[in-house]
């Protein structure tokens, strides 16, 4: 096992009827900016219930935040919290408004300049920021109880050198080019100080979503599980015990969608997915997520529909160095026990992609319209980016992210 410090300072409100403990959690007198997306909350009653559990409090509302929560959108509400002097943010939602509001946290205190900064430069030179709750309606990112966030930005200017960067110094033309970004950014002072996660809250997803949110709570823990052996046991059972989970009460909540148990084990198995845990002391991958950030900004996909392509690709370009732990992970996860090494993994990565496709996400890049001739983008953003050594061993380099893609197609 690897030295670790681990501190999770989020508290959990965890069941039915934990929206009603709210006001015992937001200061009295506290000026709250209550921040949600795009209207479910309204349409399935989340909203009011929010607010009947605050009545009397100061509440001042900030909606349409939206899937891939952008810059230009959240800097509106970045306006109303500095008109009305709020004090306490509360997102009612998914990962993208709990990462829009994270993003609101932080931009309402910074003194830097133009908040998108805080995204250049991954949270570093946060040094205050609002104090924010949760109320989860949609259980995949882990964002209710970690301390990052991935905000977008639409048409953001940059100069490129012209000719692709191969022109001498001193005779440089420079192209302005126009293109979504999406970027993530760390930082403690962002963690929830508490996340209400009533599982019954769930019942209005859509499919689409809940099959998102499967997938994206599995790369969560594969990212931190399949890269090479470190003796860290609890970690590792840890890990293949949300992955169990995700495989059984997946399809189950997509066939029973109003059923309490199954949406609350999917619930806390996404949150302990990535509030930390189980990827303290082991090594960590995330290139699946990367690349994925890339496909989101570029050719729209959902960020679960990204992950969803990537891994399956990747694990099968990487295996000989994710040997052990594929072999591992085919044997406790999928039960192959028979065959050679590389067999086993070979299968276990084909049980993955059939998993997946299972629960409705699509596994190639030609599924969603991307086309060979679109990669060499992917590539250049990665490039800008400054993610060019990517994975556990810093092994993948921009021309290993070129072959996972053309096998991803
Ligand atoms: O916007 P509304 O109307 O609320 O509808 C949303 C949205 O259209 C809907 N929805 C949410 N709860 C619902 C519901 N519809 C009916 N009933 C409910 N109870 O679902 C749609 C998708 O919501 P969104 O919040 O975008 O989904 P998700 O939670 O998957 O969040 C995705 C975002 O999180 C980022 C992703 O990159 C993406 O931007 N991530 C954040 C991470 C983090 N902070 O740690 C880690 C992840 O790897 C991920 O990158
Ligand atoms: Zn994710």
């Amino acid at each position: 096992m690897l030295n670790f410090e681990f501190q999770n300072p989020t508290k959990i409100l965890f069941g039915e009827g934990q929206i009603a403990a709210l006001g015992r959690e937001i200061p009295e007198n506290a000026r709250i900016l209550i921040t949600y997306g795009g209207g479910s909350v309204l349409r399935n009653g989340v909203l009011d219930e929010v607010k009947s559990a605050l009545s009397g409090r100061q509440l001042f509302e900030f909606g349409g935040i939206e899937p891939n929560p952008t810059y230009e959108t959240l800097m509106k509400g970045l306006e109303i919290i500095k008109a009305e002097s709020i004090n306490f943010l509360l997102a009612v939602g998914g990962g993208s408004v709990i990462d829009g509001t994270k993003f609101l946290a932080a931009a309402a205190c910074w003194e830097l300049g133009d908040p998108w900064d805080i995204l250049l430069h991954a949270g570093k030179g946060i040094h205050r920021a609002l104090p924010l709750g949760t109320v989860l309606t949609l259980p995949a990112t882990g964002s209710e109880m970690n301390c990052g966030a991935v905000i977008s930005r639409a048409n953001r200017q940059i100069n490129l050198p012209a000719g692709g960067g191969s022109v001498n110094a001193g005779v440089q033309s420079v192209i302005t080019q126009s293109y979504n970004e999406k970027l993530f950014f760390t930082n403690p002072l962002v963690y929830p100080r508490f996340s209400v996660l009533d599982p019954s809250k769930c019942y209005t997803l859509p499919a689409r979503q809940v099959g998102n949110g499967i997938i994206d709570s599995f790369v969560h823990v594969t990212e931190q599980y399949l890269t090479y052996v470190t003796g860290a046991k609890v970690q590792d059972r840890l890990a293949e015990g949300l992955l169990l989970t995700l495989i059984e009460e997946g399809p189950r909540a997509l066939a029973e969608p109003e059923n309490y148990e199954v949406r609350a084990n999917l619930m806390w198995t996404a949150t302990l997915a990535l509030n930390g845990l189980i990827g303290a002391g082991v090594p960590q991958d995330w290139t699946t997520h990367m690349i994925g950030h890339e496909l989101t900004a570029l050719f729209g996909m959902d960020h679960a529909q990204t992950l969803a392509v990537v891994l399956p690709a990747l694990l099968t370009l990487q295996l000989d160095e994710k040997l052990d732990k594929l072999v591992q992970y085919g044997e406790r996860i999928w039960g192959i026990t028979e065959g050679a090494d590389k067999a086993r993994a070979e299968a276990a990565i084909a049980q993955t992609r059939a998993f997946f496709e299972s629960v409705g996400v699509a596994t190639r890049l030609s599924d969603y319209g991307v086309k060979e001739e679109n990669l060499g983008e992917v590539l250049e953003r990665l490039n800008q980016h400054g993610f060019v050594i990517l994975g556990e061993h810093q092994s993948v380099t921009l021309e290993r992210v070129r072959q996972i893609l053309l096998a991803a197609l």
